[in-house]
């Protein structure tokens, strides 16, 4: 299996939640797996195992030691801000080129199952010039595009894939993550995003019963 770049349609969507219920998925199968989270902004070294490094770490068995988290996360800022304006705060920036490197490096290293976590949704500024989908085209890895069943998600749903196909980004799957209390219903939201999504395979997490689509998304990922 190639490497997987994990997207989103926006922060907190469930980037993190998936790449880590996928790595636990392959490790029971018994895969070598392995997982990069390589910008990462909202970092307190007090809560290390918290942050989305911490736990991609404990889902692949390992310690969020200061070795651990500068192997799989090693731009990491402190300020919660998009990661412009998190470098920014520190006087810093993010070296695309370094960055693309690190990312093609780490989806090469391993004959393993490689997952690499972006940051925030497709559009997130990395720097002036440069947003996660560039990161995405520059790493040309493929992507799965993890959205939310709110009100209001099909626009920012079909709104990123519109972003991701204009720098000809791969786009391996849709995974609509259900979002707690929405007034969506879930199957509707697939039936409606199908008839846009351009034949993308499309798969829906339900949260009472999660492992039905991590298990489907798993499979079609090997
Ligand atoms: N299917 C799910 N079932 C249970 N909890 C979930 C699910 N999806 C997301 N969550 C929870 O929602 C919150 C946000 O999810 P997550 O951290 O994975 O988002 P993210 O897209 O990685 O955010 P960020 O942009 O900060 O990286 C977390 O507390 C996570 O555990
Ligand atoms: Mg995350």
């Amino acid at each position: 299996m190639e490497a997987q770049f994990i997207t989103g349609t926006g922060t907190d969507i469930g980037k993190t939640w998936l790449t880590c219920a996928l790595l636990r998925h392959w490790r029971t199968e018994g895969r070598r797996v392995a997982a990069f989270k390589p910008v990462l902004s909202g970092f307190d070294p007090r809560r290390a195992e918290a942050s989305d490094a911490g736990q991609l770490l404990a889902a692949l068995g390992r310690e969020a030691s200061t070795a651990e988290l500068d192997a799989i996360a090693p731009w990491r800022f402190a300020a919660p801000l998009s990661p412009d304006m998190a470098a920014a705060q520190e006087d810093r920036d993010i070296d695309f080129d370094a960055l693309v490197g690190f990312t093609r490096r780490s989806a090469g290293a391993d004959f393993c199952t490689t997952l690499v976590e972006g940051v925030g949704g497709v559009m997130a500024p990395l720097d002036a010039r440069h947003t996660v989908r560039d990161w995405i085209a520059a790493s040309g890895l493929p992507c799965i595009l993890v959205a939310g069943s709110y009100l209001g998600s099909l626009s920012h749903t079909l709104t990123a894939l519109e972003a991701l196909a204009k720098v000809g980004a791969a786009i391996k799957a849709i995974v609509v993550n259900e979002t707690p209390g929405s007034s969506v219903e879930l199957d509707g939201m697939l039936v409606s995003l199908a008839h846009h999504a351009g034949g993308v395979p499309l798969l829906a997490i339900a949260r009472d019963s999660p492992q039905a689509g991590v298990a489907r998304l798993a499979k079609l990922l090997c």
